[in-house]
């Protein structure tokens, strides 16, 4: 389980960009994180992957517990063996690689060779437009397919917790389904997700667990379908006026899996 207790970041010692946050992500679940631009959803997963220091950033006060360990002293790379691993915000493939490159990439630091071999399988079995491309360079990808190549590249490390960073930023309804998805797929096959997202129908949708962040701090949490129905989260981010005259609370992705193939 992922413990976010009491968090407080700032940047360059000026910007407090969260600000006492505390949360969880229990194993086996999809948590997810609404918040609109700015409200510290980035820097929080930043904080959890270790890679906060790169942006200039520093916890102030608080911890992220993993499975009991300390995540907040460790370096990223640490923090990915230990089986957390961060798809970040903008996808950041590497263009000029291979499909089959990122891939490879992303497994890199996972040492052990059979549990590589099953996670590369379980890439292509998610993404079989990933195998079929796997010699194409990545930069040629259709943005849909990018995500997907950043989602299995993350994947390539066997995590236990997904930390996802806006998966549905740019691309278009039906692909943030798909999305969406693919998402509670992986989870059903056994990891943990952290989703960060502005879509909240799709979040909503995927998600048993939901919290939104209003500048740097929490403002609702609870399990997923009944944040939905609040007036809050259905003004703000569902894009209902008026509560009271929406039907049924999100129409999010199926639960099904439907194979990526376009
Ligand atoms: N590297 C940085 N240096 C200074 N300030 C930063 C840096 N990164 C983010 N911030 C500031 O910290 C606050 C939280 O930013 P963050 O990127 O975490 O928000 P976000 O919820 O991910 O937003 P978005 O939806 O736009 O991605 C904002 O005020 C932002 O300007
Ligand atoms: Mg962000």
């Amino acid at each position: 389980m992922l413990s976010i207790d009491s968090l407080r970041v700032t940047y360059g010692g000026a910007v407090e960009a969260v600000r006492g946050v505390t949360m969880e992500v229990p194993d086996g679940k999809v948590v997810a994180v609404l918040g609109s631009n700015g409200a510290g959803k980035s820097t929080l997963l930043r904080t959890v992957s270790g890679t906060l220091r790169l942006h200039r950033g520093r916890v102030d006060e608080g911890s992220v517990r993993f499975d009991g360990d300390v995540l907040t002293s460790r370096d990223p790379g640490q923090i990915v063996r230990q089986g957390v691993v961060q798809v970040p915000e903008g996808r950041r493939i590497f263009g000029r690689l291979t499909v089959e490159e990122n891939l490879r990439a992303g497994g890199m630091g996972n040492r052990d060779r059979a549990a590589k071999a099953a996670a590369h399988a379980r890439v292509h079995d998610l993404f079989p437009v990933l195998a079929e491309r796997s010699g194409q360079r990545a930069g040629l990808l259709s943005g849909g397919e990018q995500q997907m190549l950043a989602i299995g590249r993350a994947l390539m490390a066997s995590p236990k917790l997904l930390l996802l960073d806006e998966p549905s930023l740019g691309l278009a309804p039906r692909i943030i389904g798909q999305i969406g998805e693919v998402i509670a797929e992986i989870n059903r096959q056994g990891t943990s997700v952290l989703l960060v997202e502005q879509n909240a129908t799709m979040a909503l949708g995927v998600a048993d667990l939901a919290y939104v962040l209003d500048v740097g701090k929490v403002s609702l949490s609870g399990p997923a379908a009944e944040l939905a129905r609040t007036d809050e989260v259905q003004r703000l981010y569902l894009g209902h006026g008026d509560a009271a005259e929406t039907g049924p609370a999100t129409r999010g992705p199926r639960r099904t899996l439907s194979r990526w193939t376009a």
